[in-house]
């Protein structure tokens, strides 16, 4: 692996803190830090050296997924750790920075590779990039490469906007956008199991296919992120990025071992084959909700409009189901479905396959007992693969049960997402990032909704916390025959 120096914009944060620190140790612990490795953190807090060195360890004890109670390795890990204080907007500071860049460059006798990794809120991330380049520090006789988090743009006008101004700085290929179902082990591994399984390959089309669920269910709230979250909805926070790269991940075609290049080229065909729903079709096809008061696990929560911070009449969504579909020779006439939403009864991201079932008309659940077949893979927090078929029933002459077989048991203490895509931009390997062209696609498909929502076109459901989201949502398949799995 090449010599790097991590500049990580917002050392002092709760997502470097909880994600980043304890990733870094976890890779430097597999081996997979570069041998020669340097990191200078950024914040506005008058930190020392030895002070941020001492909160990183902190946040190893309180989230690495491994103990850190080898002291002599710890100390080993935070030896490249260096800090400087950085106001954002000034300049004198990234002329500070690079001279500390440099100096430690030289002291490592590195080559001076820089991974400049921003997390930061979104509307710093014009700015810094603008000030790498003036300030010179991204002009190094090495490679540079921008890591930045979501939200990339508001909407799709912003989201163009951004990226003309980061473009200024960095090119495509140097600017890795995390999105962090990507780094998922579990969605990760939806790439081999085509590869590697010639029967599921050859299923995979609307042929064999009835329809695809997509359902990322969180049992908590709105935690104390009133401040953004209410001018983002789940459509912003989750559909437009996480849910819409699920969908990818799932209507791709991987036959061989794919390079990134391929990858996203049949991501990107996926997004263009989308169909558009016009704004006055949302009603139709989309349904938005809002938490209202209810139970979870048998205690009382409040409902969104009561939460701490949200403006009593928010129409802001908590919840949303859509019909896609996707409209080329693989998959026209397969409906896929997607919902997310919060305060649901339980905290499931997982996809479901239904396979159609050639001898009978309904799918759902039929007299001889018999189910549709379906492949089920969960993500998280759970994570397999499970086929379910159908075997005759010894107990009952005449019927069936269905059979699960588990094709990929949990696996035990994987590196977590932050791992795979930390490592992954430190090796360059972009097929885990979001590219621009799905990134504006995603905004494009989004777009007519947020329309649809900001003049009103489509109701505000409410539904009780502690349930699977607004019954409307059944109602969307149930209009085709179909239901959402497990929902219990
Ligand atoms: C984040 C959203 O991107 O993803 C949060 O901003 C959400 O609102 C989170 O809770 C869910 O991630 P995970 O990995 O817990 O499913």
């Amino acid at each position: 692996m090449e010599p790097t120096t991590i500049v990580l914009f917002g050392a002092t944060g709760d997502l470097a803190k909880r994600k980043i620190y304890p990733a870094l140790y976890n890779l430097f612990i597999d081996g997979k830090l570069p041998k020669e490795f340097s990191l200078v953190g950024l914040g506005r807090r008058e930190w020392t050296d030895e002070s941020f060195q001492a909160n990183v360890e902190k946040s190893l004890h309180q989230f690495s997924r491994r103990e850190a109670n080898d002291a002599g390795l710890v100390k080993e890990f935070l030896r490249a750790f260096r800090y400087s204080v950085l106001d954002i907007g000034r300049q004198e500071d990234y002329l500070k920075l690079l001279q500390l860049v440099e100096s430690r460059e030289n002291e490592l006798q590195m080559q001076p590779n820089r991974l400049f990794y921003l997390s930061v809120g979104p509307e710093y991330f014009e700015p810094i990039a603008a000030n790498i380049k003036e300030s010179g520090l991204g002009s190094a006789n090495g490679w540079k490469r921008l890591v930045i988090e979501k939200p990339f743009g508001h909407d799709l006008s912003s989201a163009r906007d951004l990226n003309r101004n980061l473009s200024k700085s960095f090119e495509e290929h140097e600017v890795f956008r995390i999105d962090h179902y990507l780094g998922k082990p579990m969605v990760q591994r939806m790439e081999s199991l085509q590869q590697a399984n010639p029967v599921i390959q050859a299923l995979w089309t609307n042929r064999y296919i009835a329809n695809v669920q997509i359902t990322a269910n969180e049992s908590v709230g709105v935690e104390e992120r009133a401040g953004y979250y209410d001018h983002v909805g789940a459509i912003r926070d989750m559909f437009q990025n996480h849910m819409l790269q699920l969908l990818m991940m799932a209507a791709i075609h991987l036959p061989n071992d794919s390079t990134s290049e391929e990858v996203r080229f049949k991501k990107k065909k996926v997004m263009e084959a989308l169909e558009l729903v016009q704004k006055e079709d949302v009603i139709a096809n989309v349904i938005r909700g809002q938490y209202a008061e209810g139970s979870m696990q048998g205690n009382p929560v409040v409902g969104y409009k009561s939460e701490p911070g949200i403006a009593p009449d928010s129409m802001n969504d908590t919840f949303i189901a859509a019909k896609l579909q996707i409209d080329n020779n693989n998959w026209r006439g397969v409906p896929f479905y997607i919902r997310t939403g919060k305060r649901m009864k339980d905290k499931s991201t997982r996809i479901v396959v239904e396979f159609k079932e050639p001898l009978k008309q309904a799918s759902t659940k039929s007299e001889d007992g018999t189910e549709p077949n379906l492949l089920v893979i969960e993500i998280g927090p759970n994570e397999g693969i499970t086929l379910q078929l159908n075997a005759k029933d010894p107990e009952h002459k005449g019927s069936f049960k269905p059979v699960h077989i588990d094709l990929q048991a949990s696996p035990q203490n994987s590196p977590e997402a932050y791992e795979n895509l930390i490592g992954d931009a430190l090796n360059g390997d972009p097929t885990f990032f979001a590219h621009w062209d799905e990134v504006e696609l995603s905004w494009q498909w989004v777009q007519p909704i947020l329309d649809a929502f900001e003049e009103n076109l489509v109701p505000l459901y409410p539904y009780a916390a502690g349930t699977y989201g607004p019954v409307e949502s059944d109602a969307l398949l149930a209009k085709d025959g179909y239901h959402w799995w497990f929902d219990a």
